[in-house]
């Protein structure tokens, strides 16, 4: 038989009480897969939570750490997080909290979390309306990345990850951005490569700054904004997937980048059409600048009245540490609102 990523679950967890965290989706269109490629885990004990981004809180984390404790999980138990960005970031909270730490095994099965959340350490939950306001750095043991689970996931999910892609290509590498541009994204195995380097380049940035302290701020690009709109449409009970936010947050940071390090114009046009003819455009009016401006105040990367984006110079070649004025900030609004798919 040849080997594959999942015998470490007949080996060095051979003896481990295996613990499986999925919520209603994971189980449904997950579970059946992982079953099939490690009939081992027939054993495991499954952990249900619902799923969504409102149930990332401590509520369900208290579930989690019930259902561990109820069925005598030990310090040498093994927590396997199958899922999306929101079972990694709870379950791997919950791993490291749980008797001061048990191991826990990402087992993605989102294109974001394939190449985002499940990578790099950080763990936590939402706590009242600030996004990981309570979480702790702990690294996975593994993280088994198996594109197969993607076959079910909605185009709208597959789009908010490669979001993350994106970012990922304009912060690091111009070669990178030029192999993207032309993805099919309704087949998941074209998908493979831009994955496994998304998550290179992940983990060389993540490693060389686990606590982001400096470098690490990179990741960043696109986020300040997209927390922004994120927030904003969360508030106003509109969908806006983490991603799709994301891509919103790198045209008022791509504008602002030209504005402040003369990032250039022809380029910023190219990226904001590839963007606007995947992404539709999020609607916010001039009487929303206001509240959008506090929130960016409110996000925890920023302090007191100046915001941190992080801006580009060029493709890949990114700055953190700059201040933003207020001034600034609602002129980028106001660029934003002007925008159009041509
Ligand atoms: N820790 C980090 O470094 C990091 C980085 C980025 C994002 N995040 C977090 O990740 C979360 C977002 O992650 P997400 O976008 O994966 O969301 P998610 O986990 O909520 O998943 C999105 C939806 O897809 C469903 N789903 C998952 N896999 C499926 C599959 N294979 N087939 C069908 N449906 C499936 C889920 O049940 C859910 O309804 C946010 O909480 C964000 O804060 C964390
Ligand atoms: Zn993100």
């Amino acid at each position: 038989m040849t080997a594959t990523p999942y015998d470490i679950f007949n080996k060095e967890y051979h003896c481990a009480t295996k613990f499986v965290l999925v919520d209603e989706n994971t189980r449904k269109y997950g579970l059946p897969h992982l079953l099939q490629m490690c009939p081992t885990l027939q054993n495991a004990r499954i952990i249900e939570i619902c799923a969504g981004e409102q149930h990332k809180n401590l509520e369900t984390f208290a579930q989690i750490i019930e259902q561990l404790s109820e069925n005598n999980a030990d310090r040498k138990s093994v927590l396997i997080n199958l899922g999306g960005g929101m079972i990694c970031d709870i379950g791997g909270f919950a791993a490291a909290c749980y008797k001061r730490g048990i191991d826990f095994v990402n087992i993605p099965t989102t294109l974001l979390a394939m190449v985002d959340a499940a990578h790099g350490g950080k763990t936590g939950v939402d706590f009242q309306n600030f996004k990981n306001q309570i979480g702790v750095f702990a690294l996975a043991k593994h993280v088994i990345v198996d594109v197969e689970f993607l076959k079910t996931l909605p185009k709208i999910e597959i789009l908010s990850g490669f979001a993350e892609i994106v970012k990922m290509a304009l912060i690091t590498d111009i070669n990178f951005w030029d192999v993207i541009k032309d993805t099919d994204l309704e087949n998941s195995q074209t998908l493979q490569p831009l994955i496994t380097e998304a998550i290179e380049k992940k983990m060389q940035i993540a490693n060389e700054d686990p606590t982001e302290q400096n470098i690490r701020k990179i990741l960043n690009f696109g986020h300040t904004f997209g927390h922004a709109f994120e927030t904003f449409a969360l508030e106003n009970g509109e969908e806006l997937s983490h991603g799709h936010a994301v891509t919103m947050g790198m045209l008022c940071e791509l504008w602002l980048s030209e504005k402040i390090l003369n990032f250039d114009s022809n380029q910023r046009n190219i990226i904001s059409e590839f963007i606007l003819s995947k992404y539709p455009k999020f609607p916010i009016q001039t009487a929303d600048f206001e509240r959008l401006f506090n929130i960016l105040l409110q996000d925890k990367k920023n302090n007191r009245r100046e915001i941190k984006p992080i801006l580009l110079e060029k493709i890949g070649q990114p700055q953190y540490d700059l201040n933003c004025s207020q001034e600034l900030c609602l002129e980028a609004f106001q660029a934003y609102t002007t925008f159009k798919k041509i």
